[in-house]
């Protein structure tokens, strides 16, 4: 991972570019692409993800295996949030996971992942993962969220920052496709914001409680709600900060 890197000044999307050269088969496993600024940067559940320019770490990363199988993809999310997670407590920052997997620290979130897998009937075939750090911003306009340079109080290089990134990457890979994805979920899960607490999250806009258990197989999030033990997918809930 990582033993190619591409820079791009400006791209619409770094996860589009990714699907583009893997569309006429020329990106190979491990290819990383980086840039300074993203036009049509995209978020989670549809929405757009928006840095300044040359100020963060704009991501992603291609990964190929053979036969992965497709009802444990949140096995993908789990490496790539812990990795991320080890990366920014390497910089000097703790952080927490908020389900499925936005880093946060008390000031906002800090940094976001999108992954876009693509399936074949043999299993999952190759994963497009995009990472939005806020690494040198510092003003972003009334919206609660953070950055590198928030957290720690200094400049932060951000080709650094990729560096120990994709060392992490590369490092917790082999129990991905290795038989340890139960140890990725278990410290995935100890690192999840809200784990074993009570908190308030909005179900068709209506305000309720309930204790975070953990996640499934599936990657659903396990709530004691007052209705008993429910599964959320992402669309569901919205938990209130
Ligand atoms: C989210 O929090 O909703 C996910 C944000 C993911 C942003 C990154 S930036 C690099 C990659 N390219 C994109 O268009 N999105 C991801």
């Amino acid at each position: 991972i990582g033993h190619k890197i591409i820079h791009l000044d400006v791209v619409d999307s770094t996860n589009n570019y990714i699907a583009n050269l893997a569309k006429q088969g020329e990106i190979s496993h491990g290819t990383v692409i980086m840039a300074d600024e993203q036009t049509n940067g995209r978020g989670q559940r549809g929405t757009i993800w928006q840095t300044q320019p040359g100020m963060n770490l704009i991501f992603s990363l291609f990964v190929e295996y053979s036969d992965f199988p497709t009802d444990q993809q949140s096995s993908i999310h789990h490496w790539v949030a812990l990795s991320l997670w080890q990366a920014l407590k390497k910089t000097g920052i703790y952080s927490v996971i908020k389900w499925p997997n936005d880093l946060l620290t008390e000031n906002g979130k800090l940094a976001g992942i999108l992954i876009e897998n693509t399936l074949s009937d043999k299993g999952v075939k190759s994963s497009t993962i995009g990472i939005g750090l806020n690494v040198n911003q510092v003003d972003f306009q009334g919206v609660k969220a953070t950055s590198v340079k928030l957290e720690t109080g200094g400049a932060v290089n951000v080709k650094e920052i990729a560096f120990t990134l994709i060392n992490e990457l590369n490092q917790q890979f082999g129990r991905l496709i290795g038989a340890n994805r139960e140890t990725l979920k278990a410290e995935y899960e100890e690192k999840l914001w809200g784990i074993n607490q009570e908190v308030d999250f909005l179900r068709n806009e209506v305000l309720e409680k309930g204790v975070i258990l953990g996640t499934d197989a599936i990657g659903r999030l396990e709530v004691h709600t007052g209705r008993g033990v429910e599964y959320f997918d992402l669309k569901e809930v919205k938990f209130v900060l």
